[in-house]
């Protein structure tokens, strides 16, 4: 059976204070054994991160990495080897964010995808259409679309070395959250899409829910066949609301 996953995305947010004490936070929530747990600070605090989860079950990604694995003359930009180093096992690509704030490719999302899996780490994968895409009814075109560029590089078997996380843009920090039955027909419909292609690997593909995901919504949208976990923004900046959201995923 496939495990639920709980990210974290920390986005832009913290400083070496606020980090420390949402780390101490962290470390007092009584953590699911059956679920995946992640944070994506910024790359900046991912050392302090890791040495103050120390022993715990809370594993680290980049919440973004280059577009190569070797270094090179790229200002500004982190490595996937670099974040391999630093002690994260995943990192996020391809977030709504990336595509429409910093002009992110499929291409681009398909070259980071390929570098991080090159490196060892787990990419999650993120898709998810605008409001005026869902109105037009695009949804799936548009989220095939995104999928389809890493599937031809690395079909099913590859995408399930890594994550899924749909995320609707227009639910993405508006406190619009996809009802639990319109994730749930995305999820599905992506997974019969990979199924189409490899009906063994499809079933093992972790794809997770993001888009103002918090504790009090969690335990619906989990409960649904094909969403695996989630991936939290702005609950994942509060510990308790955060291990909330995870222990929601343990009893899904
Ligand atoms: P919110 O949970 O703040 O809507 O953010 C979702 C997200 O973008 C996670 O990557």
């Amino acid at each position: 059976m496939r495990r639920s996953l709980v990210a974290g995305n920390w986005k832009m947010h913290g400083t070496r204070q606020s980090v420390e004490t949402l780390l101490g936070g962290l470390n007092q929530q009584d953590w699911p054994e059956e679920v995946d747990l992640v944070i994506a600070p910024p790359a900046l605090y991912i050392q302090q991160c890791r040495e103050a989860l120390e022993g715990s079950p809370v594993s680290l990604a980049g919440q973004s990495s280059a577009t190569q694995a070797e270094p090179g003359a790229l200002t500004g930009e982190v490595s996937p080897a670099q974040l391999r180093d630093a002690g994260c096992e995943y990192v996020l690509v391809g977030h709504s964010e990336r595509r429409s704030l910093f002009g992110e490719t499929d291409e681009m999302v398909c070259k980071k995808f390929a570098a991080a899996l090159a490196c060892g780490l787990r990419p999650i994968l993120c898709v998810g259409e605008t409001r005026e895409q869902r109105d037009a009814g695009e949804t799936a075109e548009v989220v095939g679309r995104q999928l389809q560029v890493v599937l031809e590089s690395f079909g099913v078997g590859g995408l399930a070395q890594g994550v899924v996380a749909y995320e609707p843009v227009w639910a993405i920090g508006t406190g619009l959250t996809a009802s639990p039955e319109e994730a749930q027909d995305v999820h599905s419909m992506i997974r019969g899409r990979l199924a189409m292609l490899d009906d063994e690997q499809a079933r093992c593909v972790q794809i997770v829910y993001g888009g103002s995901v918090k504790a009090d919504n969690a335990e619906a949208l989990f409960a649904m066949p094909d969403i695996d976990g989630g991936l939290v923004g702005g609950a994942s900046l509060n510990a308790d609301e955060f291990g909330a959201i995870a222990r929601a995923a343990g009893r899904a």
